[in-house]
């Protein structure tokens, strides 16, 4: 037996080495975190656009937001920064005072500005949920990207002569986030232009044939154009590949100390101190998140990522774990409900040939890749024959019976489309991972055709039987909706930032 003593001892070291007055983010978070010192250099500075946070490690407000706010992290990885402030440290409390920061958790959007150094700081005030801040966030990103026409394609082609010039030839009019961020990267280096797929005449003229087709013109009179050749289209394959011409930019800039005012200082902490100690009581007052913040409502929280257990796995040679199964209620909520986002579907027979044991290999592999890069959160699933689904999905889309089928829906948008088969038949589907990842960054960048889902094909939303997410009235009277297992924002908030390139 262990005695009593060695226990305590134990326990008291375990407490001592626990940080104290830890932040709310942890080192491994995809927040970043910004104290006074690092704040001209890592935000200021940059050419990215950034959302902050003030927050107090006590503040119950703030540790609600914390799940979200990683969330949001996660999907502008790459294209926008997230970074949070602790307040409470005494050594950013003058920070924080000069924000002017008066209640926790504060959010403000910080946009880099016309002078160098010099950003514009705007409050957030959206909804605290990751959908909100994205979309409030990549609304944001600086916009570098010239979009170019027939008519005005000689000009951008003659300015700046010797410098380097990239073009995105695009399906899309818009351009996306992941093409601001590339062109972020090499401001003042690289002059970056999109021109859209009706532009005959600059279609014509650089032979482009499919969309997206990237085209880096590296500047210097005899200079040829060279053209994209990955079948990914991210923003390190992009970067990786415009790299020929010019060196990105080093975000966060180079180190440079910068010293506050040291009377100015003193003041602002101690303005702020006395600001942050009322919702310090406040808080404690009321046990926690209560009602002390004032600018927002309270909102629910957001439900995680739906997780359907895999209960027939297809056990395969392969290191990726296997692709879950759906049954039929499992259909409807994660693929077939009104408001579900896109799925990547393997419509698997009973008897799988070669060619379906080596589809779903890739997809599982490709899945796997995605979930790990974090790249794309579409989920991907095996539709087994034995589920009623699969006959409606062949008969109603038409699909061949008897083989596999690899397709993508989108039912609250209304559409489908099938992995491109270059005969008539399955076999003779390009199946291998590459021509599988081809097609999900496809989808994922909104190019090539979709097929409209036959009138009905979606169930209508079934009437709800359990009584336990009732809707919340709160105090004011305003009714709160209950999260809805199953229905998430990320999906559709990666598909937003990432697509439509
Ligand atoms: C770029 O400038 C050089 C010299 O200034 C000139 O010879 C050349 O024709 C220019 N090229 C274009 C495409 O305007
Ligand atoms: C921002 O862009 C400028 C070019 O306009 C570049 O010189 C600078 O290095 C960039 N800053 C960072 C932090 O990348």
């Amino acid at each position: 037996m262990v005695h009593p003593t060695a226990i305590t001892v134990a326990a008291a070291a375990l407490l001592a080495a626990l940080p104290v007055n830890a932040g709310l983010y942890s080192k491994n978070s995809p927040v970043v975190q910004i104290d006074a010192r690092n704040y001209d250099r890592l935000i200021a500075q940059s050419n990215y656009t950034t959302i902050l946070e003030f927050y107090a490690p006590w503040c119950g407000h703030c540790k609600n937001l914390q799940p979200a706010f990683e969330k949001a992290a996660n999907s502008l990885s790459g294209l926008a920064k997230v970074a949070a402030v602790d307040c409470d440290e005494d050594s950013n409390k003058p920070f924080c005072g000069g924000f002017g920061v008066q209640g926790f958790p504060t959010l403000k959007i910080v946009k880099p500005g016309s002078k160098k150094g010099k950003p514009i700081i705007e409050d957030y005030q959206g909804p605290r949920t990751a959908k909100g801040i994205v979309e409030a966030v990549t609304d944001k990103i600086p916009n570098l990207v010239k979009r170019v026409s027939d008519k005005t394609l000689e000009e951008f082609l003659a300015g700046a002569n010797d410098t380097a010039k990239a073009i995105l030839f695009s399906e899309q009019g818009k351009t996306s986030s992941l093409f601001k961020a590339v062109a972020i990267e090499f401001k003042g280096s690289i002059s970056m232009a999109q021109i859209r797929n009706t532009e005959k005449a600059s279609i014509a003229l650089f032979g482009i044939e499919k969309f997206p087709t990237l085209v880096l013109l590296p500047g210097g009179p005899e200079a040829e154009g060279i053209v994209f050749k990955d079948p990914f289209f991210n923003k390190e394959t992009m970067v990786k590949f415009l790299s020929q011409a010019a060196e990105p930019n080093p975000d966060p800039a180079p180190a440079k100390v910068k010293v506050q005012k040291a009377k100015d200082s003193e003041k602002k902490k101690e303005e702020f101190e006395s600001a942050s100690s009322k919702q310090a009581k406040a808080e404690a007052s009321t046990a926690g998140a209560s009602a002390t913040d004032e600018v927002l409502e309270e909102e629910p929280t957001e439900s995680p990522l739906p997780i359907v257990d895999a209960e027939k796995p297809i056990v395969l040679p392969d290191p990726a774990p296997p692709l879950s199964v759906l049954d039929e209620d499992e259909l409807i909520a994660q693929c077939m409900g009104p408001r579900t986002g896109t799925c990547i579907l393997a419509l698997l027979p009973d008897s799988p040939n070669e060619v379906a044991a080596a589809a779903v290999g890739s997809l599982s592999e490709v899945a796997h890749r995605h979930h790990t890069h974090k790249r794309s959160q579409f989920p991907f699933y095996i539709l087994p024959q034995k589920n009623v689904g699969f006959e409606k999905f062949k008969s109603e889309l038409g699909l061949p019976i008897g083989e596999i089928e690899v397709i993508a829906i989108n039912a609250k948008r209304g559409w489908w489309r099938a992995l491109p088969k270059d005969g008539t038949s399955v076999q003779e589907t390009d199946v291998s991972e590459e021509a599988i990842e081809r097609w999900v960054d496809s989808i994922r960048l909104g190019e090539g055709a979709k097929q409209k889902l036959p009138e009905g094909f979606v169930p209508e939303e079934p009437v709800v039987e359990e009584v336990e997410a009732e809707p919340i009235v709160t105090e004011e009277g305003t009714i709160v909706e209950p999260v809805e297992e199953g229905k998430i924002e990320i999906e559709e908030t990666v598909e937003n930032v990432h697509d439509e390139l």
